[in-house]
């Protein structure tokens, strides 16, 4: 599928940047295959490509059990 229409850049050679490792940033996806660097419609969907950052979890516990001494 094509994100990028104005330079014919597909989905797949978005993700084969991706995958490849060179490509972290929404700039180096610019650099790299010139998505969003003409009409930048194609802007959100090519940025939903990049890997998210890893976040810290929270675990919640529940804090209104009691316990019997
Ligand atoms: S659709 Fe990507 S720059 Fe226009």
């Amino acid at each position: 599928m094509y994100v990028c229409i104005c330079n014919a850049i597909t989905d797949r050679q978005i993700q084969d940047s991706v995958s490849s490792g060179t490509v972290n940033s929404f700039s180096d996806l610019q650099a790299e295959l010139g998505v969003a660097t003409c009409c930048g419609c194609c802007a959100d969907l090519a940025s939903s490509y990049l890997k998210k950052p890893k976040g810290r979890s929270v675990e919640v516990t529940d804090l209104t059990e009691t316990v019997a001494a």
